[in-house]
């Protein structure tokens, strides 16, 4: 065990939005992260990971409405979704909440009012484009219109994507609603402000301090040259969020509560777990407190955050520590190259723990964008997982069941050798501290490089034909298997589930960071079954695949109010004969479901009076699947079965659609399930 005093660590990564699926580029961090905290936690430090989802804002609010469910209903499936991927990716969370939580609204109120009543809180008159139509507020990038220097159209409300021409919303050439479609009106109303200037000299201390790596640091600094404005902290009703105490129709920022949202985990894990909350966030703490970001929210993270904390007399984080964005084979995630992959469609064909060790591989301390490069991937993965370190333990472990009846040789035949391992862990757990995951992955795969020598150099398996040296065999394997341990420890942050079957098969009781110092002798070691199997370039292309599939799923979803459902809305003329070979069908809606992965669908158990189909319906977007449980409806019973990607879909239900929305036809009451409809 470590002599010095064990560390109380909370570790936290950025609350992922409640209306999109984790993606790759999200797994970056969130692996990142809980590589560090398992690193921890092996080392026997008190170290508590929590994350939640950042649940508030107009986006959610508009997504809900617009699939025709509440927003508390929006997040609460998204939050389930979220969890399900993160666990997929062996993401270890203590605790996941949500920033619409009773202890959120508790913390921001309270930092809230510390600021308040320290004169932290300003209000002004803003003038705004407002949607008459909706009653809402607009966003800069809820407004569209003409460019007003190059006369492109259908620009966005800050820039123009054809000539790069940046200005406000007031000066586009006929602006109207990216909503509704109306004319917005400028209005007036009165915001909050978070007084940011006040703490220039705190902050400005502050990331002299070493709280944030050198990059950041700089970046920071030329912020800090252009001046700093007041936050605005509050958007008018309706908005999906917290109103602010003492402001009536008045809400938090989504930007506001989100951090908070940090605090709001944490006290939730501390109620649960009797952790004292306070001696993590009081002023003067000695607990470390750990952010872990992508480098598109450092503003949020470096300056407003550690300066509403300073204002609310809370401790500020010991360290924000940022990592670059993820490309896929050296550009930008793309949805039409299948590039755009989500966290369940990778999981769907590929093991999560090659992604894991491959971050980790390729990770360092500083602030770079990281490159997936499928191709490399797949080389790397099966050369040093597979190649090296499972070849270790899959070399060695025959021998030792066949000339030791599965037990270890009852001396270490290379003390010394074994000896370089454990004390290699020295250097490499530094690595894994200062989160330079790709040295530390370097100086293992050169321990397995060396391990793999031994046993080459050795010849075991040319040995054990000889007579009389079978304690020798014995010898070398067991030497092997130990070496194939040490190095399971120092990939156990890694990759953990594969280090839970190393442990099974080593048949210790764990692999943490200090266990390593002993060497197993006269042990007894269970069956050996393969721990990862090499990765295959036809799974990796059938993710891709899937990926492009991925998007034609979201692109129908969009043209829903289009009216999707009818192919060709002037249909050709057909005899009576053609007609009646469409077996329409009363039947009764048992079950409506949603879809995992598909943002369009509803998956319907419809019983047709003694036999049930399954069909899958492009009509998620109108109807909550509670909402047409027990509902008759009309079927197409003979259409060819459609293999999907979900399943097959054995039919299709009518439905009319219009710009509003979906309309299912019903029969009038009476009709039972399964009659035919002519
Ligand atoms: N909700 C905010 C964070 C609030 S924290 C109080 C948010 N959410 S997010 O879902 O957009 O992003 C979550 C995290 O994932 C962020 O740290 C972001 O930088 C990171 N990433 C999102 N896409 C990424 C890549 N393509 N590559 C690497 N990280 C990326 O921001
Ligand atoms: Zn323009």
């Amino acid at each position: 065990m470590s002599t010095t005093a064990t560390r109380n660590i909370l570790v936290t990564s950025a609350l992922p939005y409640a209306n999109g699926a984790i993606h790759l580029g999200h797994l970056l961090e969130y692996i990142q992260t809980d590589i560090w905290v398992r690193f921890q936690k092996s080392r026997g430090q008190q170290c508590y990971y929590v994350c939640a989802d950042d649940a508030h804002g107009t986006a959610i609010m508009l997504r809900a409405e617009q699939e025709g469910i509440t927003s508390e209903a929006l997040i609460e499936r998204v939050s389930n979704d979220h969890q399900t991927d993160f666990a997929r990716f062996g993401v270890g969370f203590d605790n996941y909440h949500s920033t619409h939580s009773t202890e959120n609204r508790h913390f921001s109120e309270m930092i809230y009012k510390r600021l308040r009543d320290k004169g932290h809180i300003a209000t002004r008159d803003i003038e705004q484009m407002f949607d008459p139509q909706k009653g809402l507020f607009l966003a800069d990038r809820f407004i569209k219109g003409t460019c007003p220097k190059c006369g492109a159209e259908d620009q966005y409300g800050d820039n123009c994507e054809k000539c790069g021409a940046t200005y406000t919303p007031a000066d586009l050439v006929n602006p109207v609603s990216a909503i509704s479609g109306a004319t917005p009106e400028v209005r007036t109303s009165t915001h909050y402000f978070f007084k940011l200037p006040d703490f220039a000299d705190f902050l400005q201390g502050w990331i002299d301090d070493g709280h944030v790596q050198p990059q950041i640091r700089n970046k920071l600094m030329e912020w800090f040259e252009s001046g700093f404005n007041e936050w605005d902290i509050s958007r008018d009703a309706p908005y999906f969020g917290f109103e602010i105490p003492d402001a009536p129709g008045k809400y938090f920022y989504v930007w506001l509560d989100a951090p908070i949202g940090y605090l709001a985990s944490f006290k939730n894990l501390c109620d649960r777990e009797g952790i004292d909350f306070d001696s993590f966030w009081d002023k003067g703490s000695d607990a470390e407190v750990y952010h872990f970001i992508g480098k598109d929210i450092v503003y949020f993270h470096a300056l407003f955050w550690p300066a509403m904390l300073h204002g609310a007399d809370l401790r500020t984080p010991t360290a924000v520590n940022c990592h670059g964005f993820l490309t896929v084979d050296g550009a930008k995630m793309s949805k039409s190259r299948g590039t755009f992959i989500k966290a369940a469609t990778y999981a769907d064909y590929l093991n999560p723990e090659y992604l894991r060790y491959y971050f980790a591989a390729k990770l360092t301390s500083k602030v770079d964008d990281l490159d997936l490069n499928l191709e490399d991937f797949a080389a790397r993965v099966n050369s040093d997982l597979v190649g090296k370190v499972v070849n270790i333990a899959s070399r060695c472990a025959g021998f030792v069941k066949k000339l030791g009846s599965g037990r270890l040789s009852s001396h270490c035949a290379e003390p010394q050798m074994v000896a370089r391992f454990i004390a290699a862990g020295d250097d490499i757990a530094e690595d894994f501290e200062a989160r330079e995951f790709s040295r530390a992955m370097r100086k293992i795969m050169e321990l397995a490089d060396e391990a793999n020598t031994y046993i080459a150099d050795k010849e075991p398996w040319a040995l054990a034909k000889q007579d009389g040296r079978d304690a020798e065999v014995l010898d070398i394997c067991s030497v092997g298997i130990n070496l194939f341990r040490q190095l399971m420890v120092y990939l156990a942050p890694v990759v953990p589930a594969m280090a839970e079957e190393a442990r099974e098969f080593l048949n210790v009781a764990s692999l943490d960071w200090h266990t390593r110092q002993s060497v197993l002798t006269d042990h007894s070691i269970n069956k050996f079954k393969p721990l990862m199997t090499r990765v295959e370039r036809d799974k990796i292309d059938a993710m891709i695949e899937a990926s492009k599939e991925d998007l034609v799923e979201e692109q129908k979803l969009k043209e829903v109010p289009k009216g999707p459902l009818v192919e060709d809305p002037i249909a050709e003329e057909i005899d009576f004969a053609a007609f009646a070979k469409v077996d329409l069908r009363i039947a009764r809606i048992a079950k409506a479901e949603y879809v995992e992965g598909a943002d369009k669908l509803l998956q319907l158990t419809l019983d047709l009076g003694g036999e049930t189909r399954n069909v899958f319906s492009g009509i998620r977007s109108a109807y909550a699947p509670e909402a047409l449980e027990g509902r008759l409806t009309v079927m197409v019973a003979n259409l060819a079965p459609r293999k999907m990607r979900f399943g097959v879909s054995e039919g299709m239900v009518l439905a009319s659609a219009n710009e509003e929305g979906i309309y299912l036809l019903s029969p009038d009451t009476g009709a039972e399930p399964g009659q035919r409809v002519t």
